[in-house]
């Protein structure tokens, strides 16, 4: 269910088994290719789509970096992700990795459905049924297994029974406002932010394309947000007393996200598995989602591939595995975000806290080394 980063990578990687799947997807092939979302992959991430295959374009276009700068007081302090760890991230776009999923998908013969509607899960603790709409006709698929990769709005999720799935949930009192810029880059490397008047966040597409964040009300609207009133507040938050200037450029997209950490456990009932976005959210502080949805299809993929080989111990244990990095990303993200923004109780007291922990972070090879091994993953 989904063709997602989740969904296209699992039908994917056991395509590679001799595994058979459809993928069901509400959205269209040009909406889903479309959708922009984060842009930075893990090592871990990088190499798994390569040795897989379809990481050719992403080895061409994405741009590795060994660094990242957190920028606070004026002043930016590079965190040496390569040095203190030996591996790197690779700015990518999410949109760019399910485009070459899909071609890869559409080339090997597999089967995509886009513009499933009504999509509806049945019998999901005997032999698994899923019903749907698609060009105008009702149509019903019986498979061994269904992979819930439809996202957090998905149907999956809320097919489980509630008595048999437990929630965790933490709602940011803040979104983020992303613009896509037509600019040279302001940096080598990604600048995470930390301003009394919020958090801000400079990265990258390309030596043409930059993306910038900022926080903001997550009730606010993009209408309320003319192309000036962002590039003040962009430059009030980042430019300090040590000369450093953010270029600007013609801005061609606007977007503002909302903010939440959330966890379903277990990730299983019967037949059904749930990866990706539709098991757990993460606030994009550290940019984890599309990372923890790779890491939980390599573990379904390779847990599905033992079950066929007569070996049930990995799929009765992907739940709890996958949870065990799942929580290790909540807890990076959810630092991260409380380290870099403003929350509305700030105090004094607050603010110097935030301060006196990003002092430590630039100053402590041992905390600077906490934050880059999560980061690279
Ligand atoms: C991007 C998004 C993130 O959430 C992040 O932490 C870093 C980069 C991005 O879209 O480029």
């Amino acid at each position: 269910m989904g063709a997602g980063p989740a969904g296209l990578l699992l039908s994917h990687l056991l395509h590679l088994e001799g595994l058979a799947s459809v993928v069901i997807e509400s959205r269209t092939r040009e909406e889903i290719e479309a959708t922009i979302r984060a842009g930075v992959l893990e090592q871990g991430t990088v190499d798994l789509l390569a040795d897989s295959g379809v990481g050719e374009r992403m080895q061409r276009e994405g741009f590795r970096h060994e660094g990242i700068y957190l920028r606070f007081r004026g002043a930016s302090h590079r965190i040496a992700l390569t040095q203190l760890t030996g591996r790197a991230i690779t700015v990518y776009a999410q949109h760019e990795v399910i485009k070459d999923l899909v071609a890869a998908r559409l080339a090997a013969g597999g089967q995509i459905l886009f513009g499933v509607k009504d999509a509806a899960l049945y019998d999901l603790d005997s032999s698994p049924k899923v019903r749907f709409r698609h060009e105008g006709k009702i149509k019903e698929i019986e498979a061994d297994f269904v992979a819930g990769c439809d996202g957090f709005h998905g149907v999956s999720r809320p097919s489980i029974p509630s008595r048999h799935r437990q929630e965790f949930t933490r709602t940011y009192p803040f979104g983020w406002f992303g613009i896509l810029v037509e600019a040279p880059p302001s940096t080598e490397e990604l600048v995470y932010a930390h301003h009394e008047r919020g958090f801000a966040l400079v990265s990258t597409r390309s030596p043409q394309i930059q993306r910038l964040y900022f926080q903001c009300d997550p009730e606010d609207r993009v209408k309320n947000w003319p192309d000036a009133r962002v590039w003040e507040e962009l430059h009030m938050r980042l430019e300090g007393s040590d000369g450093w200037k953010l270029a600007e450029g013609r801005v061609f997209q606007k977007g503002i996200i909302a903010m939440r950490s959330f966890v379903v456990e277990p990730l299983r009932y019967g037949r059904l598995f749930l990866a990706g976005d539709a098991a757990h959210i993460v606030p994009p502080t550290g940019a984890k989602g599309l990372n923890l949805a790779v890491n939980d299809v390599r573990v379904l993929s390779q847990a599905l591939v033992a079950h066929y080989r007569g070996d049930e111990a990995l799929l009765s244990a992907y739940s709890a595995t996958a949870l065990k990095r799942v929580w290790r990303a909540e807890h990076f993200s959810w630092w991260m975000t409380s380290m870099l923004h403003r929350f509305h109780d700030d105090t004094p007291f607050q603010h110097r806290i935030q301060l006196a922990e990003l002092d430590y972070v630039v100053s402590s090879k041992a905390k600077a080394l906490t934050l880059a091994e999560n980061y690279v993953g």
